[in-house]
């Protein structure tokens, strides 16, 4: 009795840990997927990280530390896809870089390779 109870507990556990720690792999990327950045970008983003991803949106001037400029800074988290889509769900502590974990999984994806299409299509981002 007490083992099962036990078993089942740590069934629910493995499957909290899954949906948690690993969100999925990755979807593929495809220009509907970027289209879809891109909107959610300019909604959710472009107000700090400036509309075409340069740290210069129009609240950027006020914060310490600064909106990361995507055609040109490193990103502290890395930069593979699954690691901003990490970045997305969890913010940045301590920093005006909230979780965006209320968007859907499917908005994190894409904003995530949206801003790793920024960084690739400049010639000046420090890549990592
Ligand atoms: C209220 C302002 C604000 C908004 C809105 C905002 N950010 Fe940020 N973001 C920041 C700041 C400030 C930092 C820098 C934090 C630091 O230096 O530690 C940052 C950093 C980042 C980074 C860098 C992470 C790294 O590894 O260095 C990414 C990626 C990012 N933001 C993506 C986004 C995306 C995508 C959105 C829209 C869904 C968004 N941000 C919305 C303020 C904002």
């Amino acid at each position: 009795m007490f083992d099962k109870t036990l078993k089942s507990l740590a069934a629910a556990a493995a499957v909290l840990l899954t949906t948690d720690v690993r969100a999925g792999e990755p979807p593929k990327k495809t220009a509907e997927l970027l289209e879809k950045g891109k909107a959610s970008f300019a909604v959710n983003c472009a107000s700090c990280h400036g509309a075409k991803g340069e740290g210069d949106g129009v609240a950027a001037a006020a914060l310490n530390p600064r909106p990361r400029n995507f055609t040109t800074d490193q990103l502290k988290n890395g930069a593979k896809v699954g690691q901003v889509f990490e970045t997305l769900g969890k913010g940045m502590q301590g920093t005006a870089m909230i979780a965006f974990s209320h968007l859907s999984e499917d908005e994190r994806w894409a904003l995530a390779y949206y801003v790793i299409d920024l960084r690739a299509k400049s010639p000046k981002a420090k890549k990592k």
